[in-house]
């Protein structure tokens, strides 16, 4: 029998007057997976990431993390249970360095337990970490250099480096490509690779190169509904994809 999906979207629904943006979506993301969702724009991808994580609350069905019921959880209480979201560029502080940045996420996470920050010792208790997750994203090179200074790319391996100090079990990625240039992208690449397995993770990405280079599944979103979930090989061939979405350029 298949282990319980980490995550489970059941039949959920959401529509912002007569527009139904989220159409009886019902999807599994196994722990470690890649699953990417594509579709055109304004097909409901970033409002389901939103119902996902907290920000926007689904009509009707219901949203399952390691088979518990978070469909009315608050935001932040889902990210204490492994659900993180990347990719709010305002989170980082552009006068601090990226090693100090991805401390404050860790001082976060520890919360009040951790009340002594500023000795020595406390100091390099949430460096070391903090350097752990630079380092899983590749920016360990870049540790002291001021968050404001970084590339775009690296901003957003930034991003990513401070998901991963809220310690999650999986990340919700909205577009992390968009804006980067070809070298930018190619960072940000190399660093997802570097996270597939480690963390389960919810791909939304313009990049079709990218995504099926990537994905472990992708599901394709066409007006709300969820037309086809499989393989990268498997959506490619399916015919209904190719048509409202794919078009021939995947040929
Ligand atoms: N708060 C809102 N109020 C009303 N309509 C909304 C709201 N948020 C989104 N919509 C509408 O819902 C639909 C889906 O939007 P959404 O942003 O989820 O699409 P998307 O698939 O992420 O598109 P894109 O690829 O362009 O980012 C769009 O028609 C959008 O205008
Ligand atoms: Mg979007």
């Amino acid at each position: 029998m298949a282990a319980e999906p980490l995550l489970r979207l059941d039949r959920l629904r959401k529509a912002y007057g007569a527009l139904v943006v989220t159409d009886d979506v019902s999807l599994a993301v196994q722990a470690g997976e890649l699953h990417a969702i594509i579709g055109p724009n304004g097909a409901g991808k970033t409002t389901l990431i939103h119902q996902i994580s907290g920000l926007a609350a689904p009509d009707s069905g219901r949203i399952l993390l390691d088979g518990e019921d978070i469909t009315h959880v608050p935001m932040h209480q889902r990210v204490r249970r492994g659900l993180a979201r990347s990719f709010q560029i305002t989170s980082i502080l552009p006068g601090f360095s990226a090693l100090e940045n991805v401390a404050l996420a860790v001082q976060a996470r520890l919360g009040s337990s951790f009340r002594f920050f500023g000795s020595a010792a406390a100091e390099e208790a949430l460096n070391r970490p903090a350097m752990e997750h630079l380092a899983t994203v590749g920016l360990s090179g870049r540790a002291h250099v001021p968050a404001g200074l970084l590339s775009h790319g690296e901003k957003r391996q930034l991003e990513l480096a401070i998901a991963l100090a809220t310690e999650p079990k999986l990340l919700l990625l909205d577009e992390p490509l968009a804006g980067t240039g070809h070298e930018d992208a190619e960072r940000v690449i190399a660093t997802l690779h570097q996270l597939k397995r480690r963390y389960a993770m919810v791909l939304i990405e313009h990049d079709m190169d990218a995504v099926f280079a990537l994905a472990d599944r992708i599901s394709v979103l066409v007006y709300g509904r969820v037309i086809a979930t499989g393989t990268p090989e498997e959506v490619r061939a399916n015919p209904d994809v190719r048509s409202a979405y794919l078009g021939e350029e995947a040929a």
